[in-house]
C-alpha cells in the first residue's frame, strides 16, 4: 500500500493568496527557509498502482495533479486512476475539488458520513450541482469502525472513526457538532496488516482514534497550529485553534504530548498545517522541537509504504 501526500497545507494553502504572515510573506520574499504547501489531500493506492483512491478533493486538485503526472494511465481517450472518493468531512479545503472532477466519464465514487452528505447536500450543494454534470454515486460511509473497501483499489481495507471536531459554518449543527462530522481514517494494508491513520482534523483525542493510533505503523495527524493562540497573537483573526475545532500541537494536553506516548517505532507525521504554524519555517525552534521528538512534517510528494 502507497500514501501519498498531494497537498500537506490546511485550508487556504501555503502561502495563503491574502495573507503576509512571518510565513507567507517570508516564503514569497525567499527570507523564510520553507517550502510552499497546497491544501489538504492524499492518494492511497495497493496492489495496482494504476488505481488509486483520493482522500479529500482539494481546491488546489489539478494543480496536484498536473504535479503527479503518474496518476494519469493513459489507458483510453479519456481515462484516470481514480477509482473513488473519500471525504473526511465536508469543509471546502476537503471537497471544493470535486467540481474539477466534472467532466469525468462516469459518476464519481464517492464515501462520506451521513453527516457530510447532509451538509453538501443542503448548506453547500456541491453533490447537488454536480447532478448537472458527472454526478457521484454515493457509498455511505459509516462512523463506527465498519470495514470497507474501495472497488478497485484491491489489497486496502478502510474503517472510518467520529472524531471530535467542528463541521463547517455551512453546517446546520456547526456550533453542535454530531458523530461523522470529521473522521479520521484507518487505512491498513490486507497482507501486511499495516496501517496508517489519517486524521487531518482533529479537537481532542478520544478512545477510539487513541486505541487506533496505537497500533498504528504510522499516523498522520492534525498539524493545523502550534499553539492555540497562534492567528490571534499575528493579527490575524479573533479565533483560536481550539475554537476552530483543531488541536495545537504545543502546551498541555497538547498534539506533542499524545504522540510521545505512541511507540518509538510508530512514523509520526503532522499535516494539514495552516501557514501562520512556526513548523513550517525550517529553522524555527518549533521545527527543531519537532525533529527532537521524532516528527515529521508532511509535505506534497511524500510518500508512505506500509
Ligand atoms: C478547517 O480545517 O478548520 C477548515 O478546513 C477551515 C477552512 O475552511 O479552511
Ligand atoms: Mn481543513
Ligand atoms: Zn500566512
Amino acid at each position: 500500500m502507497k500514501i501519498r501526500v498531494l497537498g500537506s497545507a490546511a485550508g487556504g494553502g501555503f502561502p495563503q493568496w491574502n495573507c503576509n504572515c512571518h510565513n507567507c510573506s517570508g516564503v514569497r520574499k525567499g527570507t523564510v527557509r520553507a517550502t510552499p504547501r497546497t491544501q489538504s489531500s492524499i492518494t492511497v493506492a495497493g496492489d495496482d498502482p494504476a488505481a488509486w483512491a483520493l482522500v479529500n478533493a482539494s481546491p488546489d486538485i489539478l494543480t496536484q495533479f498536473k504535479d503527479h503526472p503518474d496518476l494519469q494511465p493513459a489507458r483510453a481517450p479519456r481515462d484516470s486512476g481514480l477509482a473513488g472518493i473519500v471525504l473526511v468531512d465536508a469543509q471546502i479545503d476537503h471537497t471544493a475539488g470535486l467540481f474539477m472532477l466534472r467532466e469525468s466519464t462516469r459518476p464519481l465514487a464517492l464515501w462520506c458520513t451521513d453527516a457530510a452528505y447532509a451538509d453538501l447536500t443542503g448548506g453547500n450543494p456541491i453533490l447537488r450541482v454536480l447532478g448537472h454534470y458527472c454526478g457521484i454515486e454515493r457509498r455511505r460511509m459509516a462512523s463506527s469502525g465498519e470495514e470497507f473497501s474501495i472497488d478497485g483499489v484491491a489489497g486496502v481495507r478502510w474503517r472510518a472513526l467520529a472524531v471530535a471536531a467542528k463541521p463547517a459554518p455551512y453546517s446546520p449543527h456547526r456550533a453542535a457538532p454530531i458523530a461523522g462530522d470529521n473522521v479520521a481514517l484507518v487505512i491498513s494494508d490486507t497482507a501486511s496488516g499495516r496501517a496508517a491513520v489519517y486524521a487531518p482534523g482533529l479537537a481532542a483525542i478520544e478512545p477510539a482514534l487513541w486505541s487506533a493510533l496505537q497500533s498504528a505503523a504510522c499516523v498522520l495527524v492534525d498539524g493545523t497550529f502550534w499553539s492555540d493562540e497562534e492567528m490571534l497573537t499575528q493579527g490575524l483573526t479573533v479565533k483560536r485553534a481550539r475554537d476552530l475545532g483543531h488541536l495545537p500541537q504545543s502546551g498541555a494536553g497538547g498534539m506533542l504530548e499524545w504522540l510521545a506516548r505512541l511507540p518509538r517505532d510508530t512514523r509520526k507525521i503532522l499535516i494539514h498545517v495552516n501557514n501562520t504554524n512556526p513548523i513550517l519555517d525550517e529553522d524555527s525552534p518549533e521545527r527543531a522541537a519537532l525533529a527532537r521528538a521524532g516528527i515529521e512534517v508532511a509535505w506534497d510528494g511524500m510518500e508512505i509504504v506500509l
